[in-house]
């Protein structure tokens, strides 16, 4: 595919958090522009589509495909629209940019695989977390060598949903009604990418037992899950998802430990990211702020992307996520987060549900990239 001059976008789940992909649009916008909004969500559709310039508006998605006028689709529906909306966009010929989780279940994940292996359009997982500040400047120490080796990863997503599930029911089945990881990626995906070349290989999954019921007295998921993951490297990760528990929220907290170093994100607002490297910090006892590593060794590209698109959006990360996408596909290069990395950060959370289903047991993950084309 040659180098493209306009990219004519289509957004689905506009009226939600389809919105914040737009914001990154801006940036290019002379090689880009939204031409198509969609949402069934007839009240909002309308200024959706004023606010971001679209020439259509859509209630139905098949037909904002039919109509033949995009070259890519970001999607930002509930997440079991994701994997049956982006092969519909892949069959097309198009390039998709899709919210997490990529897909809610096993097989689901082997029919995107496929599709995107037969699509000449990209696939894109929309994993913000990876394009955090302190996950980029992590990923470059690692990359540096200031860590040794990595070898062990902790990650909590730590983010009470209770009301907000009443208001987008789909949350209630898929996010708290399914015991196991259901939405793992913003824990997963940045602890992968800071051990290079690692895949999880095998997990198992335990949780805490049921506290809480929702406003019609039934059992949400349980409370707390912890799923253990080895890498084929031998390194461990472990993972702890709670969305229903009672408590503020922290979101995201990271841990990374190498033979030559280690990280602990903040936990709370008044707190900082810490990091002890061997090569920089003086003893063992002394903790040095990860922002003060961050003139020297934050790559001067994310630098200028973060001052270039500001704060909006997860602080940046979601117009940085959104851009690197676009240029991925501007200049027809595989995207940072394709379909094996956006598996790499799925199918072990998808298998700690068959974990739970059978006690806890170690179960092994299966790797996409053995998924071929013509395996449908
Ligand atoms: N990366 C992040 O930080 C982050 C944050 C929030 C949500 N998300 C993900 O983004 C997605 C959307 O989350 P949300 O909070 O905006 O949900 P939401 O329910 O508030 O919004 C979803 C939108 O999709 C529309 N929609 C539903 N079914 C549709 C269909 N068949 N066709 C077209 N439009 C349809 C709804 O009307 C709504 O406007 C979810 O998958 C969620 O996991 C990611």
């Amino acid at each position: 595919m040659s180098r493209l001059q306009a990219l004519h976008i289509g957004i689905v789940g506009a009226c939600g958090r389809g919105s914040t992909f737009a914001t990154a649009l801006g940036q290019r916008s002379e090689q880009v522009c939204v031409q198509a909004v969609c949402d069934t969500n007839t009240g909002a559709l309308a200024s959706s589509g004023e606010l971001f310039g679209a020439s259509a508006t859509y209630t139905d998605y098949e037909d904002m495909l039919e109509a033949g006028s995009l070259d890519a689709v970001m999607i930002a529906t509930p997440m079991h629209l994701h994997a049956p909306q982006s092969i519909m966009a892949l069959e097309a010929g198009l390039h998709v940019l899709c919210e997490v989780t990529p897909a809610v279940s096993i097989e689901e994940c082997r029919q995107l695989v496929v599709a995107a292996r037969r699509a000449r359009g990209h696939y894109m997982l929309a994993e913000n977390c990876n394009y955090r500040r302190q996950s980029l400047l992590v990923e470059e120490l690692v990359r540096q060598g200031l860590f040794g080796t990595p070898y062990f990863a902790e990650s909590e997503y730590l983010h009470e949903v209770r009301d907000l599930n009443e208001r987008t029911r789909w949350r209630r089945r898929w996010q708290t009604g399914i015991d196991g990881i259901t939405y793992g990626t913003h824990a997963l995906g940045p602890v992968l990418s800071w051990m290079p070349g690692e895949r999880v290989t095998r997990v198992c999954c335990a949780g805490s037992g049921h506290h809480y019921q929702d406003p019609r007295g039934d059992d949400y998921h349980q409370d707390t899950h912890v799923m253990l993951a080895q890498t084929g490297g031998g390194g461990l990760i472990k993972i702890r998802l709670d969305m229903v528990s009672s408590r503020p929220s922290v979101t995201t907290t990271y841990q990374l430990q190498g033979t030559e170093g280690c990280f602990e994100s903040a936990r709370r607002a008044d707190e900082q990211d810490r990091i002890w490297l061997s090569s920089i910090h003086e003893g063992p006892e002394t903790w040095g702020f990860l922002k003060d590593l961050e003139s020297q060794y934050l790559p001067t590209r994310w630098r200028e992307m973060f001052n270039a698109v500001g704060e909006a959006g997860h602080g940046g990360t979601d117009s940085l996520m959104s851009l690197a996408f676009l240029d991925a596909v501007l200049n027809d290069e595989p995207p940072p987060i394709d379909i094996d990395r956006a598996m790499d950060m799925s199918l072990p959370c998808l298998i700690s549900q068959t974990s739970m289903e059978q006690q806890g047991s170690w179960l092994d993950v299966p790797d996409s990239r053995n998924w071929s084309a013509g395996s449908a």
